[in-house]
C-alpha cells in the first residue's frame, strides 16, 4: 500500500483540466478556423461537463507553421483567433463560471519569425545573437553542405535539427521546425524577458501555464554528437535514421532545475495558492518528476509524462505495436508509486499530439461507447489530476484519412516525405500517420450532425470526421446514458468522494492481460475499480470480489449489470467502508 501525502492538498487535486485547441474547437466566424469567440460561446457546454479549468493551445501570432507552437509574439493574439479583448472576455466569463484558463507556454523556442529572431539573425554582431543558438559548421567541413552541421542531431520533424543561414556563415538549432529556433536560455537576458512576459499574462487575469517541453530548456554544453541510429525517447522520436539522437543533451539538461526554480520564484511565487503550472517533458523519468513536483522544490506542479503512451511503440512512433495491457499497468502503476510520497501526476490519454484514446486502446467499432467510458474511468480513478482533451468526452474517434494530402500536420507531412525519400514502402508509412498522426485529434470538435459539425459553416481547415452524423454534443448532452454524461459523472465523483483525489493507490492484477484492476483507499473508505480491456466477458480474478460484489456499486458502463463477470468493456467502481 502506498502511502498518503499528508500536507494540506492543492486546490488541483481535486481538479479536471479540460484542453481547448482553438483551431479546431469553434469556428464564430464561418473562415473554417476556431477562434476564441467560438470556445466563449461553448462555455456553458464545458460548464456542464463540470470542468474546473481550461488550458488553451496557442493562440498567439504565429506563422502556423505548426499550428501556432511557433510563436512571433508572446503578448499577442493571432487575428485568426480573435484580439486581445477576445481573450479578455473569454477569460473573465470563465472566471463567471469558476473555470479557470491555463494558457500554454512554448518558450523552449520562438518562431524565426519572433522580432527576437530577426534581429539575432540579423548580424554576428547582434546583441540578441547569444539569444538563440548559434554555431559554426564542424570543423573541417564546407558550411551548407549535407554533414556539416555542428551536431548531428536530427529535429523532432524530419531532417537536421541545425539550419544554415548563408547570410552569417552560422547554424541555428531548432529541435522542432526550421521555423522554431531554440532559445538560450544560458543568457540571463532571455530568461528575464521571458518572466516579465508570464507577469504580464498573470496581470491580465490568466491561472497558470502548461509548458512546452520545458525540460528541453537547458541543453548539455559544448552540444555533441549523439548516438546513430536515433534511440526512442518515450513517444517523441527525432526522425530519419541517419542523424543523431541529442536527447541526452538537452532532455532535463544541466540546469533544469535551477531555471524552473528561478521562474517559479520570479512568477509564481505567492501565488501558488491559485495558479496552476504544469510542464511537458518527454523523457522524464520518475526520479526527477519527483524532483519537479515536490512541493518543496516550488519548480512546477505536475508534469505530463510520455512513459504510458509510449508502450505501444516500437522502434519509432509510427512502428505501432498492439497494446500489452500488462505494460501499461506496470507502467501507469510505477508512476503512481513513484509520486505518492511527494510530488503529483498529471493523467491523460488524449492531448493535440495523440491519437484518439478509443481507437488507440479502445474499440472505435462496436463498443465505442463502452470503451470509450471505460477508458474514462480508469484515467480518472487514478491519483492524479485528469486533463480531458476536446471530444474525448464525446468518444470521438480516429479520422479515416484516405491519402497524405489528408494531412496537415508538419511531423506528419515531413515524416512521409522524408521515410518515403530514405526508400519505405509509401503504404506503410501511410498507415502508420492514420494510427499515430497528430491530425487525428486535431479534426473539428464534432458540435452536431450538420455538415460542418457544428464546427464552422465554412470550409474546415482540415476535414470534419463523416461519424459526426452519430458522434456529436447535441446527441451526446441530450441521452443520459453518453459519454459525456459519463465524463460528467467521474468529474463530479472527484468531488464528492474524497478518495478518489486524495486516496492511496495500489494496483491488482498485475500480470492480468485483460483486466485493469486498482484500490484507492482514504481513512475507512474503499474505492475498487475494475475493467475489462476486451471484447470477450472476464471474470475479476480480485481476491474477496464477491464480497465487492455486495458493496454499493458507485458508477458503472453496464446498465443493470451485477454478477461476477465483466461484460465486453464493462468497468465498475465500487464503493465500501472498512468496519474493524
Ligand atoms: C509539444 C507540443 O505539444 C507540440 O504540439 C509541438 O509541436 C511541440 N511541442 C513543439 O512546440
Amino acid at each position: 500500500m502506498i502511502p498518503v501525502n499528508r500536507t494540506e492538498p492543492a486546490w488541483w487535486t481535486t481538479s479536471v483540466v479540460y484542453q481547448v485547441y482553438p483551431r479546431s474547437f469553434a469556428d464564430s466566424d464561418g473562415d473554417g478556423i476556431g477562434d476564441l469567440a467560438g470556445v466563449t460561446g461553448r462555455l456553458d457546454y464545458l460548464h456542464e461537463l463540470g470542468i474546473d479549468v481550461l488550458w488553451l493551445s496557442p493562440i498567439y501570432p504565429s506563422p502556423q507553421d505548426d499550428n501556432g507552437y511557433d510563436i512571433s509574439d508572446y503578448q499577442d493574439v493571432d487575428p485568426l483567433f480573435g484580439t486581445l479583448a477576445d481573450l479578455d472576455e473569454l477569460i473573465a466569463q470563465a472566471h463567471q463560471r469558476g473555470i479557470k484558463i491555463v494558457m500554454d507556454l512554448v518558450v523552449n523556442h520562438t518562431s524565426d519569425e519572433h522580432p527576437w529572431f530577426v534581429e539575432s539573425r540579423s548580424s554576428v554582431d547582434s546583441p540578441k545573437r547569444d539569444w538563440y543558438w548559434w554555431r559554426p559548421a564542424r570543423p573541417g567541413t564546407t558550411p551548407g553542405e549535407p554533414g556539416a552541421e555542428p551536431t548531428n542531431w536530427g529535429s523532432f520533424f524530419s531532417g537536421p535539427a541545425w539550419e544554415y543561414d548563408e547570410a552569417s556563415g552560422e547554424y541555428y538549432l531548432h529541435l522542432f521546425s526550421r521555423k522554431q529556433p531554440d532559445l538560450n536560455w544560458e543568457n540571463p537576458e532571455v530568461r528575464r524577458a521571458i518572466h516579465q512576459m508570464m507577469r504580464w499574462w498573470l496581470d491580465r487575469g490568466v491561472d497558470g501555464f502548461r509548458m512546452d517541453v520545458i525540460n528541453m530548456i537547458s541543453k548539455e554544453l559544448p552540444p555533441r554528437d549523439g548516438a546513430v541510429p536515433t534511440a526512442e525517447r518515450d513517444g517523441v522520436v527525432p526522425a530519419g535514421a541517419v542523424h543523431g539522437d541529442g536527447g541526452p543533451f538537452f532532455l532535463c539538461g544541466p540546469r533544469i532545475h535551477e531555471f524552473l526554480a528561478e521562474m517559479h520564484a520570479e512568477v509564481v511565487a505567492g501565488h501558488e495558492a491559485t495558479l496552476l503550472t504544469v510542464g511537458e517533458m518527454p523523457g522524464v523519468t520518475i526520479e526527477q518528476a519527483q524532483l519537479f513536483t515536490d512541493p518543496d522544490r516550488h519548480e512546477v506542479d505536475m508534469v505530463f509524462q510520455f512513459e504510458h503512451v509510449g508502450v505501444d511503440q516500437g522502434d519509432s512512433k509510427w512502428d505501432v505495436l498492439p497494446l500489452r495491457l500488462t505494460a501499461l499497468k506496470e507502467s501507469l502503476g510505477r508512476w503512481q508509486e513513484g509520486l505518492a510520497k511527494a510530488g503529483w501526476n498529471s493523467l491523460y490519454w488524449n492531448n493535440h499530439d495523440q491519437p484518439r484514446v478509443v481507437s488507440r486502446f479502445g474499440d472505435d467499432g462496436e463498443h465505442r461507447v463502452r470503451s470509450a467510458k471505460l477508458l474514462g474511468t480508469v484515467l480518472h480513478l487514478h491519483r492524479g489530476t485528469p486533463y480531458v482533451y476536446q471530444g474525448e468526452e464525446l468518444g470521438m474517434t480516429n479520422a479515416p484519412f484516405a491519402a497524405v494530402e489528408d494531412f496537415r500536420d508538419i511531423e506528419s507531412v515531413n515524416h512521409y516525405r522524408s521515410a518515403v525519400e530514405l526508400g519505405a514502402d509509401p503504404r506503410r508509412v501511410l498507415d502508420g500517420l492514420r494510427r499515430m498522426g497528430r491530425d487525428n485529434a486535431r479534426t473539428p470538435m464534432q458540435w452536431d450532425a450538420s455538415p460542418g459539425a457544428g464546427f464552422t459553416t465554412g470550409t474546415p481547415w482540415i476535414g470534419v470526421n463523416p461519424n459526426h452524423v452519430e458522434v456529436n454534443a447535441e446527441t451526446a448532452v441530450a441521452d443520459p446514458d453518453s459519454v459525456f454524461h459519463h465524463y460528467r459523472r467521474l468529474i463530479e465523483l472527484r468531488r464528492s468522494e474524497p478518495a478518489v483525489a486524495l486516496g492511496d493507490f495500489t494496483m491488482l492484477l498485475e500480470d492480468d492481460p485483460v483486466v485493469y484492476a486498482f484500490l484507492r483507499r482514504l481513512g475507512d473508505v474503499e474505492l475498487l475499480t475494475v475493467a475489462n480491456f476486451s471484447g470477450a466477458p472476464a471474470r475479476p480474478a480480485v481476491p474477496g470480489y464477491d464480497e465487492w460484489l455486495e458493496a454499493e456499486l458507485l458508477l458503472g458502463n453496464v446498465a443493470g449489470s451485477s454478477g461476477p463477470e465483466l461484460a465486453a468493456w464493462e468497468a465498475r467502481v465500487h464503493r465500501r467502508t472498512m468496519t474493524g
